[in-house]
């Protein structure tokens, strides 16, 4: 049993909740400026984490840093509390970080199980998989099924529909479980919801919620505060190359998070 203080009923300490990915200190400079500037930030397991931030504010260059596109100058990086140094964009996705981006998310010309098993295609049992490399259709569809439907996705079952003929959001839908098919430890979404109706990017936070439910800690960078004050349970407020302040839907207000990231009040 656990009590309200966190601390179990035969007095055992409460576990130590263990940030899955930290950054510490990290800067970043092209040439004469500044992208980070020192910025430090922890994601814990099954939390989302919000990143915002005027533009130019550096919340790209986090991301890139965090998913091997950039390499930091200086700071360290840690998954599973065990330094890593990601020195190129599959370095990160092979240790488990999934980045959907808003563009270039999926290959609009294959079918729904075809995206869902881009790269990673299941071949068929015996000699026609292991030398003739045939991909086993029939069993991606029946595993792309499996995973739409655990994660929620009800808007798309038809899994041998082109991409090309999907929405926007069903499209973000897709590439979103993409990442969470296959065993991500950390997803990161990058304006998930930029280019979406009202439906769509309702239907990309809930996803965004149900992969939070299954334990993948997820960071979104959004300049929507309404999607973000709705699904982040914490939030990293950028400002000029460094973090100006963690604060959480609870602690402050749409408004107030606004004036910290213009700088018109302090944390
Ligand atoms: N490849 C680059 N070369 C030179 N300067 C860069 C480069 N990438 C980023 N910067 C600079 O670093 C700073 C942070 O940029 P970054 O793209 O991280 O901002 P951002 O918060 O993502 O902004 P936005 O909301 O506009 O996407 C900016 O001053 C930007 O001009
Ligand atoms: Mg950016």
């Amino acid at each position: 049993m656990t009590l309200i203080d966190g601390s179990t009923a035969a007095g055992a300490p409460a576990p130590v909740r263990e940030p899955i990915l930290t950054a510490k200190k990290l800067v970043k400079t092209y040439g004469r400026v500044v992208g980070l500037d020192g910025v430090s930030l922890e994601l814990y397991p099954g939390e989302v984490l919000a990143i915002i931030g005027d533009n130019g504010a550096g919340k790209s260059t986090l991301i890139k840093c965090l998913t091997g596109a950039e390499v930091a100058d200086e700071g360290e990086i840690t998954l599973d509390g065990k330094p890593v140094q990601f020195k190129r964009p599959q370095d990160a996705h092979a240790a488990g970080i999934e980045t959907v981006y808003q563009t270039l998310a999926v290959s609009p010309a294959l079918d729904v199980a075809s995206n869902l098993f881009l790269g990673r295609e299941l071949r068929r049992a015996g000699l026609l998989g292991s030398v003739f490399r045939m991909v086993d259709k029939k069993g991606m569809r029946k595993r792309a099924k499996q995973e739409l439907s655990d994660l929620g996705i009800s808007t798309l079952q038809d899994v041998t529909v082109a991409v090309e003929n999907l929405s926007g959001g069903q499209r973000q839908a897709v590439a979103v479980a993409r990442a969470a098919a296959f065993g991500s430890k950390v997803v990161v979404l990058d304006e998930p919801t930029a280019a979406l109706g009202v439906r769509e990017s309702n239907q990309v936070l809930q996803l965004v919620k149900n992969l939070r439910d299954r334990g993948i800690p997820v960071i979104l960078i959004s300049h929507n505060m309404p999607h973000v004050f709705e699904v982040a349970d914490r939030i990293h407020i950028q400002r000029l190359g460094k973090c100006a302040a963690t604060i959480t839907p609870q602690s402050h207000s749409m408004t107030d998070a606004v004036a910290i990231m213009t700088g018109a009040r302090k944390a």
